[in-house]
C-alpha cells in the first residue's frame, strides 16, 4: 500500500521484537539449504564444507564482540543462551560447592532469565533480585549490599532493557561481582550488533546474543563463554558446540547469523547516530505533537533504538490494534510477556502507576528504516490516539502524573 507522502504501509516499528533479514544475509545462506547440506560431523567433503561454513561464521560472531572463536557456543537463540549460561553455571557451582547457592539477577531481566532463575529457586537456589530506578537503573550499590560473602555463584544483569532500552554499568557490576569470587553473565541480546561490545574491556565471563534483533534469522543465537571456564551443558547429545550445545548444528541460521554480525560489525558506528537521530526525531514530534504523551525514560544511558511513550487516555493494547489496522507495527513492550498477557514487569519495577502502565507504547526503530516513514507513523499516531480517546473510558491523567 502507497501513502500520500511516498511510503508504503505497512510500517515497521518493532525492532526491538524482531528485524527484517538482509538481502544479503539470506544470499549468503540460500546454499546451505540446497546445495551444501552436509552434517557438520560427516568426515566427507559434504560435512567439511558445512563445518567450514560454521567456523567462518563463528569467526564473524565472535570478531564483533571481541572475542576469540573458540568462546563462542552457537544456540538455538538469546533464550537458550541465557538457560545455558545460568543454570550451566549454577549447576556446576553448587556440586563443586554445595555453599555456593546464591545466584542474583535484577527484576527487569528478560523472561529467560527470570523463569530460569524461578527454576533454580524451586531446586533450592537462593536467588536476589536488584531493583532499579525509575528510569530502570540499577544501582552497583545494591549489587554491593546483596553479594555479601563469596557464596555468590552468578550475577546475571541484561546490559540493555527490551523494553525501555536503559543500559546497566555492566563493567562495574562484573568488577563488584569478581571481588565477591562469582561469575557474571549479561543477557545482551539487545545490545550485541547496535553499540561497541568488547567483552575482555567489560570484564565478563558470559554474554547471551541473538541474530534475529540484527537482521539474521531467527532460532539461532550465541553464548560468549570466557576461555577456561567450566560449563554443564543442558542439552545432551552428541556432543556438538564442543559438548556444550549438542545436536546437529542450524547451518544455514548459523551463516545467517554470521554475515548479520559481519554487517553490523561493518555499520556499528553509523548505527549509533543514524538510528538514535532517527529516534530521537521521533520522540521530538510525539511530544511536541500529541498532547498528553509522556516518554519514559530518557536516561542517556539507553540504548539507539528504542522509543518508549506513555499515552494518556488509552489502553496500549487498543493502540496497538488501531495502529495495526492504520499499517503501524509497535508493540507495548516484550512479545513474550504480551502471550500471557500480563502487565509489564520491567514498567511495574520502574514504579510506574495504572494509568502510565495501562496506556504504555514502545517504537524501536531498525536500520531499514527511513525519515518518511517516522513522519507517517507521527501522523497515524496522532490519528489513531485522537480516535481512541473519544471513545476510550479511560481519563486524560497527564497533568496528574506530569
Ligand atoms: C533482552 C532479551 N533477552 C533474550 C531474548 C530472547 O531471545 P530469542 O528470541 O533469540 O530467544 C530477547 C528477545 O526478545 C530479549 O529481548
Amino acid at each position: 500500500m502507497s501513502t500520500s507522502s511516498g511510503t508504503s504501509l505497512p510500517i515497521y516499528l518493532d525492532n526491538a521484537a524482531s528485524t527484517p533479514i538482509l538481502d544479503e544475509v539470506i544470499r549468503e545462506m540460500l546454499p546451505y539449504f540446497k546445495e551444501y547440506y552436509g552434517n557438520p560431523s560427516s568426515l566427507h567433503s559434504f560435512g567439511r564444507v558445512t563445518m567450514r561454513a560454521i567456523e567462518s561464521a563463528r569467526a564473524r560472531v565472535s570478531s564483533l564482540i571481541g572475542c576469540r572463536r573458540h568462546e563462542i557456543i552457537f544456540t538455538s537463540g538469546g533464550t537458550e543462551a541465557n538457560n545455558l549460561a545460568i543454570k550451566g553455571i549454577a549447576e556446576l557451582a553448587r556440586k563443586s560447592n554445595p555453599k555456593k547457592n546464591c545466584i542474583i539477577t535484577s527484576v527487569i531481566d528478560h523472561e529467560s532469565v527470570l523463569e530460569a532463575f524461578r527454576d533454580l529457586e524451586k531446586k533450592g537456589f537462593d536467588v536476589s533480585y536488584l531493583p532499579v530506578t525509575r528510569e530502570a537503573q540499577i544501582e552497583t550499590a545494591d549489587l554491593k549490599r546483596t553479594i555479601i560473602d563469596d557464596r555468590t555463584a552468578l550475577v546475571s544483569i541484561m546490559f540493555s532493557n527490551n523494553e525501555v532500552g536503559t543500559i546497566q554499568p555492566i563493567r562495574e557490576l562484573a568488577t563488584i561481582t569478581h571481588q565477591k569470587g562469582g561469575l557474571f553473565h549479561t543477557d545482551a541480546v539487545q545490545a550485541v550488533g547496535k553499540m561497541p561490545i568488547d567483552v575482555k574491556d567489560l570484564g565478563v565471563d558470559l554474554l547471551s546474543a541473538s541474530s534475529h534483533k540484527i537482521n539474521g534469522p531467527k532460532g539461532v543465537g550465541a553464548l560468549y563463554k570466557r576461555e577456561g571456564l567450566k560449563l554443564a551443558a543442558i542439552i545432551h547429545g552428541g556432543g556438538q558446540e564442543s559438548t556444550l550445545r549438542s545436536g546437529t548444528e542450524n547451518v544455514h541460521g548459523i551463516v545467517g547469523f554470521g554475515k548479520a554480525c559481519e554487517i553490523a560489525a561493518q555499520r556499528l558506528v553509523s548505527y549509533e547516530t543514524e538510528i538514535r537521530a532517527l529516534r530521537d526525531y521521533l520522540i521530538d514530534r510525539v511530544l511536541y505533537e500529541i498532547p498528553n504523551s509522556r516518554l519514559n525514560c530518557f536516561t542517556q544511558k539507553r540504548i539507539a533504538n528504542i522509543a518508549h511513550f506513555t499515552f494518556f487516555g488509552v489502553n496500549g493494547e487498543d493502540l496497538i490494534i488501531k495502529l495495526d489496522e492504520l499499517g503501524i507495527a509497535a508493540s507495548t513492550g516484550s512479545a513474550c510477556s504480551l502471550r500471557h498477557r500480563r502487565p509489564s514487569h520491567v514498567l511495574k519495577a520502574m514504579g510506574f502507576s495504572y494509568a502510565e502502565l495501562t496506556g504504555s507504547l514502545r517504537l524501536s526503530i531498525g536500520i531499514l528504516n527511513t525519515k518518511q516513514e517516522i513522519d507517517q507513523a507521527v501522523s497515524i499516531l496522532s490519528q489513531a490516539l485522537e480516535e481512541l480517546r473519544k471513545i476510550s473510558p479511560f481519563k486524560l491523567e497527564a497533568d496528574e502524573q506530569n
